[in-house]
């Protein structure tokens, strides 16, 4: 790698020199090995859907017991869950004190379309003060941010302020299978009095964010199938049935152009918003139509226009099609009936739906809008919980206090679209509140072409970690 204009010693403008002798004045001058750390980390292509990188996936759980046991972190070890290990690693010195459990993921997604990147997704370069590199934002720095603050901490003071225990999995990008089945069976060794995960956004730069809801996640595929083989269109067009056309009826159908989803039942399922995040939405800072307009290229915005752009954005269930596979896809013409087409399609959910219980009801609607000669399948490919959690706690608190006084701005609280599935089984099997503190920025291209990560929010991000471990250890059990 090489490291052009920006240099990673420059300092933040938001927050002043470190006093000599502390944690944040070693974090500063550990700046530059740190950031080696990350390019290292970057070089690995840890792409954990596709088989081919199987053996990234064991170099990458490498290197972050490497970085863990660098951190004066004890028990590091990969667990075999049958799919990429899951790396674990805990420091409990710090009798009487909280536990703190930190989740991320070292996996990352696919980097098709490959000819859009300017430089290669696993030759990390730095522009502009950001690093690219499939997997910086979403999530190996947010990651390694985390990590690094332990062992900066280690380093200075021989010693953490509270215990901590790090779960870093390498199947997030594509279900997280082995982690949920391992959180289940195995919650009463990880006992915790909070989670702390970042691999969120914040709502823009400079502004520190908490977030405190994550939606859900049905992932479907449908498969519609029609005559017993191909047809010649001009034989058979006009009595045939088309599978590619009864998709797109049916997808049609699912939902208008005015957003709303016609799947009977399913919005009674979802739990109302309070008057509180209402609040929150208006008194957002920063005008959401022209911070839209920059991050997407577009300046309109289709779906329900009766709730606001947060509300739609994070607080709405929504349905999208990704993909239609069928027919003839090649250049020029042929004129066919296809007997098979498949669409992919999934929704985002909110609390209290579920796969389970919005599955069926979609099922019924798709069953409802095939047209006939058609049948369609509808296969659940994959499902997660979403969650709104209750900000009330002593851990929200330490984690707004410490991001405050990082970026010398108060913590905003925000609802966010995508979903981490995991979180609210650990709320759930681990009975422990979970902090959403993350150090992305929404434009940072995850699971798109040219993803970055913010050299200073990795900074923000290391600083940000060892504040929050000092307030959690305020704090009474
Ligand atoms: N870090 C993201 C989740 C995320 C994205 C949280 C944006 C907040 C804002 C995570 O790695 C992810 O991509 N999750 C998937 C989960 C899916 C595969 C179940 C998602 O949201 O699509
Ligand atoms: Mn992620
Ligand atoms: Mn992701």
């Amino acid at each position: 790698m090489e490291v052009k204009s920006t240099s990673p010693k420059k300092r933040s403008k938001t927050r002043p020199l470190a006093a000599s002798g502390t944690v944040h004045q070693h974090i500063d001058e550990q700046r530059w090995a740190y950031l080696r750390d990350l390019v290292r980390f970057l070089e690995i292509p840890s792409i954990s859907t596709l088989p081919a990188h199987k053996p990234d996936m064991e170099r990458a759980a490498a290197f972050v017991r490497e970085q863990l046991t660098e951190a004066g972190m004890q028990r590091v070890r990969s667990i075999d869950l049958g799919g990429p290990p899951l790396v674990v690693g805990e420091w409990l010195g710090a009798p009487g004190k909280p536990t703190i459990l930190i989740y991320g993921h070292y996996d990352v997604q696919p980097v098709d379309p490959l000819s859009e990147w300017q430089t290669p997704p696993f030759e990390p370069d730095i522009r502009d003060g950001n690093i690219y590199a499939r997997g910086a934002t979403d999530d190996k720095g947010q990651v390694l941010a985390m990590i690094l603050a332990v062992r900066a901490q280690m380093a200075t003071a021989g010693s953490l302020p509270v215990n901590v225990r790090f779960l870093i999995e390498g199947e997030e990008e594509y279900g997280g299978a082995s982690i949920e089945r391992y959180v289940r069976e195995h919650a009463d060794e990880i006992p915790c009095d909070a989670v702390l995960i970042a691999d969120t956004h914040m709502l823009a730069p400079g502004q520190p964010s908490i977030v405190y809801g994550v939606r859900g996640m049905l992932y479907t595929e449908l498969v519609a199938r029609g005559a017993a083989h191909d047809l010649h269109s001009g034989t058979y067009g006009g009595v045939a049935p088309n599978p590619l056309h009864a998709l797109a009826l049916i997808i049609a159908g699912l939902k208008g152009v005015d957003g709303h989803i016609n799947i009977p039942g399913l919005y009674e399922l979802a739990q109302p918003v309070t008057d509180e995040e209402r609040g929150w939405w208006a008194r957002q800072p920063g005008d959401p139509v022209a911070r839209l307009a920059a991050e997407m290229g577009v300046d309109v915005f289709p779906g329900e226009q009766d709730y606001s752009l947060p509300e739609r954005m994070a607080a709405r269930p929504t349905l999208e099609v990704h993909g239609f596979i069928g027919g003839f896809q090649q250049e020029g013409a042929k004129t066919v009936i296809p007997a098979e087409a498949r669409a992919k399609v999934s929704l985002r959910l909110v609390p209290d739906q579920t796969a389970e219980n919005v599955l069926p009801l979609l099922q019924a609607r798709v069953a409802e809008l095939t047209p006939p000669g058609v049948t369609v399948e509808v296969k659940n490919i994959h499902g997660g919980l979403g969650m709104v959690l209750d900000v009330h706690n002593p851990y929200v608190a330490a984690a707004s206090a410490a991001l405050a006084e990082e970026f010398g701005r108060a913590t905003v609280f925000l609802r966010e679209g995508g979903s981490i599935p995991i979180a609210p089984l650990f709320a759930a099997q681990l009975g422990a509140p979970v902090v959403f503190a993350g150090y992305g920025l929404a434009d940072e291209g995850l699971h798109a072409p040219n993803e970055h990560f913010n050299l200073e929010n990795f900074y923000h991000g290391i600083h940000g970690t060892v504040r929050f471990l000092q307030h959690v250890a305020e704090v009474t059990r």
